[in-house]
């Protein structure tokens, strides 16, 4: 692990920031990915040592940096979340008229990966606490064609896992962890991405941990690698030619191409080898958050973000769920006005134009649909300073509901 590395903010990195002329009046932004200081010095590194593709050495340092965090079998990194998803997808032999459960309350990559595929999805309902997804509505949603459970850890904080993973041995149906939020978040002290067959991470701008888009695949099933190696690699068997295993490869399943270059892998290392210090920024933040938000939400019947004892958030977000549509559209635009940009997410999937062709229904997730148009996220990120963060807390107190 890492000292705490030079900071460098974003105002010393114009061409970074440049921000478009609508966002020019923000002060405080919503998200600033993080520069911990070595992420360009380990670009040229990987550039001078000629291997800008994918699977260089900064892929592997990245890979045997999580598979030892996480303590899991195998984690191979891809181009995004998403391309993480669609490989959990064909890992799991998912077909036309497979059954998937995913949650209401979340991003169109946790349920299109499986579409893509041709299964149908089905919506299940989130806890109005946490906002996972509710592990007591997942047993009625399972048919003999439920293919795959697909929870999300929201904000980071762990879905009831015992739950699920009982559901899972119950009825043989496998788990796969989108964990796009929950770097090392952990449940009943056990990583988060860990309790599935396999589990999903982001590193997509706006996350903890960041190389602008990509992604990796947790695999805790050993059954799965080898498959998992080969459709990463367009379906050949090239990995296991680069490790000297067979004297050519060629193509040996279906696959596309998952892997990210080396020069992204280099980003990211920098920012992973930075991760005590950025988990430990992240939850000041969250911490001071709640600390001086909690009398103001009790007054205004605003909801704050929970997590239970047996969780240790990963700090991704936080979030607060206004009284009633109205009175989040006037804190956002209080806050706008202040120069803060506070954002919301996510539209219920269910109701979406293509969760609607799986049959939602209005009134089918009603813990969803009540807290989707009532929940707005603040700035948080570790460049955010204190002073920001002050900045925030009084525009938030002064706003009239
Ligand atoms: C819950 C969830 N899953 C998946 C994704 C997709 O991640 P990516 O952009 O790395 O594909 C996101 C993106 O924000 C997300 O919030």
């Amino acid at each position: 692990m890492t000292s705490k590395p030079a900071l460098r903010t974003f105002d010393a990195m114009p061409s970074v920031s440049s921000a478009t002329l609508a966002e020019a009046r923000i002060r405080i932004p919503f998200n600033r990915p993080a520069i911990v200081g070595r992420e360009l010095h380990y670009i040229s590194k990987a550039l001078l040592a000629g291997h800008s593709s994918g699977d260089g050495p900064f892929t592997a340092r990245c890979q045997a940096l999580l598979e030892r965090d996480l303590g899991a079998q195998k984690v191979l990194l891809t181009t995004s979340c998403t391309a993480a998803l669609e490989m959990a997808a064909l890992l799991l032999d998912i077909e036309s008229g497979d059954e998937v459960i995913v949650p209401a309350f979340t991003f169109v990559s946790t349920a299109n990966a499986f579409a893509l595929r041709g299964a149908t999805i089905r919506f299940a309902d989130i806890r109005p606490d946490t906002l996972n997804m509710d592990e007591t509505r997942v047993a009625e949603l399972i048919t003999s064609r439920t293919r795959a459970i697909v929870p999300v850890h929201y904000a980071g904080v762990g879905c009831e896992m015992s739950a699920l993973c009982e559901i899972s041995r119950k009825y043989g149906i496998p788990v796969v962890e989108d964990n796009a939020h929950g770097l090392f978040g952990r449940y009943r002290n056990r990583p988060l991405g860990t309790f599935g067959a396999l589990g999903t991470q982001s590193f997509h701008e706006t996350k903890n941990f960041t190389c602008g888009e990509g992604g990796a695949l947790v695999i805790n099933d050993r059954a799965l690698v080898d498959r998992a190696e080969i459709l990463r690699e367009k379906g050949t068997n090239r990995t296991r030619f680069f490790r000297g295993e067979v004297d050519k490869y060629t193509w040996v399943d279906v696959g596309s191409s998952y892997i990210p270059s080396d020069i992204l892998a280099a980003f990211l290392y920098a920012q992973l080898e930075a991760r005590d210090f950025l988990q430990a920024r992240r939850r000041t933040l969250w911490k001071q958050y709640e600390a001086r938000l909690s009398a103001w939400a009790e007054r205004n019947d605003v909801a704050l973000p929970v997590v239970p004892d047996h969780c240790e958030s990963s700090y991704h977000l936080f979030h607060l769920v206004l009284p009633t549509p109205d009175a989040r559209q006037r804190l956002m635009t209080h806050l706008r006005r202040g120069g803060i940009l506070a954002v919301f997410h996510y539209v219920p999937l269910h109701l979406s134009p293509m969760g609607r062709r799986y049959g939602g229904q209005p009134g089918a997730c009603p813990v969803t649909e009540g807290v989707s148009d009532r929940l707005v996220r603040l700035p948080l990120f570790a460049e955010l300073t204190d002073e920001e963060q002050e900045t925030v807390i009084d525009a938030i107190e002064m706003c009239p509901l």
